[in-house]
This record gives C-alpha cells, structure tokens and sequence, in this order.
C-alpha cells in the first residue's frame, strides 16, 4: 500500500472532486460521459477509504455555482447521484456506512431529494465510517445561513452575543459534529478552494494533483496521504513546540 502509515491516517479527508469534462474532451466523448467515469472513481474512493479505516470522507459533488451550467447537464448529474445512492446501498449497509449531506439540499429536486433522504435514514445508525457529500453546497452560503440561525437564537433570547465564538459558531454550520477536514484533495490540476468548505479548511493540508477526477484512483489516494504523513502540521506553533508535543 505504497508509503501510507495506518496508524496516522486523516479523521477526514474532503474532495474536490474536478475534470469530468476535461476527461471527456481528450477521450473524444460528451461531457455526460466524464461523469459517468467520475461516477466510478466515487466508488473506488469510498471503498478504499472505509477499507483503510477513514472516518470521515467529504466529497464536493454539486457546488451552488454548478446550478448554472446547461440543465441537461445539471439534469445528468443529478440522475448520476440517484443511481449512485441506488446501487451503493447495500454496500454502505453492509459496510457500517452512514450518508450525510452538506449544502442547500432543499433546493434539490424529487425523486433525487426523497432517494437521498431515505438513504441517510437507512444508514443513519452506521458507525465505521461518514460519507459526506457536498450537494447544492457553497461555503459563503453556509456561513450566511450560519448567521441567520445564530441571530434568531439572540433574538428569541436563546442566545447572548458574548457567547458567540470560534468554538460555537461551528455548530451553526452544515457541517456540525463533524471534525475540520485533515486532508483536502484537488484533481485536475487547478489551485483554488471554488467555495468550498471555507471555514471548515482553516488548517488543512491541500494536496492537488494534475489527475483528472475519472482517472482517479486508490495509487492517486495513497500517494495522496502519504504525502500528507510527510507534512509537519503546525498550526501556527513552531516546529520544535510540535516535535515537543509528539515527544511528551
Ligand atoms: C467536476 O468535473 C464535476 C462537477 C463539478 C460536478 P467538471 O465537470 O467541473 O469538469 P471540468 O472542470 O469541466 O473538466
Ligand atoms: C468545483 O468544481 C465543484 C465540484 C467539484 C462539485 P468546479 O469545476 O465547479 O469549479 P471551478 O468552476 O473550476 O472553480
Ligand atoms: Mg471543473
């Protein structure tokens, strides 16, 4: 399994999950085709993760930006993801997976939204690892959303303005109970975060790779973390205050 320690793997690796299309252009096929083949390297991720022992697994799948695009396409996509939810199933039952969601996914449409619900109800009590996936998601939506809760809870009293802090403002979040993500992946070669999990990625290792999402696979994942076991994570500390931490 390559250079990977299991003992040191990331609580939770996110990812931004990029270039169906570009896959699609050099294979000479529609851009449909391209996530189809992305389709195939979701499952190859979450297998390999759960098999290793990942906890938590966030995969960026529809940004609130992407409603903009062709509706054939936005349609296609979304018919992938129900089949997705279809076919996996059974394995995510079997395998102790429990389905979560973060984004707007109100805003998603029936029967993909009744599919989706009843899968995280079906998974709810598995325990061994979180698939989490970004759905009509964007990170400036989610803070604004954040703070539209957290001032109704001042309004109604439930809530004093001096207890709002870094600590409790999370909890306002999409993404409640869920620790930061240790690890954040990058296929196809572009360098930018486009909206996602902004506050959650404060401190996390961004790995990018100029693999394009279909031909992504469990080598690609590997040498992903391990180059992320050969990073000293610092938070700011300096590296003698962290190699003293280990030590003690
Ligand atoms: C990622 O691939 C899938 C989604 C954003 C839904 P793209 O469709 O963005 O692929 P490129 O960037 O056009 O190659
Ligand atoms: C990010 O990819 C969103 C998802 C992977 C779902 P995009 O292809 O939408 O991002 P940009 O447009 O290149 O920034
Ligand atoms: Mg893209």
């Amino acid at each position: 399994m390559m250079d990977v320690d299991l003992r040191k793997l990331p609580r939770h690796i996110a990812v931004i999950m990029d270039g169906n299309g570009r896959w699609a252009r050099k294979h000479a096929m529609g851009r449909i085709s391209g996530h189809k083949k992305g389709a195939e390297a979701v499952r190859i991720t979450v297998r390999t993760c759960r098999e290793i022992g990942i906890k938590v697994l966030t995969l960026y799948a529809f940004s609130t930006e992407n409603w903009l695009r062709p509706d054939n396409e936005v349609q296609a996509l979304m018919h992938l993801l129900e089949e997705y939810l279809r076919s996996e199933l059974h394995e995510m039952l079997e395998n102790g997976i429990r389905l979560t969601t973060i984004g707007d996914t109100e805003a998603l449409k029936e029967p993909f939204k009744g599919i989706l619900r009843e899968t995280m109800a079906k998974t709810s009590h598995n325990r061994e690892m979180t698939l989490n996936l970004a759905l009509s998601y964007g990170g400036r939506d989610e803070i604004i959303a954040a703070i539209q809760k957290l001032v109704q809870d001042v309004h109604s009293g439930k809530l004093q303005p001096q207890e709002i802090s870094k600590d409790l403002f999370p909890n306002y979040l999409y993404t409640t109970g869920l620790p930061d993500p240790d690890l954040l992946i990058r296929t196809s070669g572009e360098y930018r975060i486009s909206n996602f999990l902004l506050w959650q990625s404060a401190y996390t290792e961004f790995y990018f790779t100029d693999v394009l999402w279909p031909d992504f696979n469990r080598e690609e994942l590997f040498r992903a973390i391990a180059e992320f076991q050969r990073r000293e994570r610092r938070f700011g500390l300096t590296s003698d205050q962290i190699q003293e931490e280990q030590t003690s």
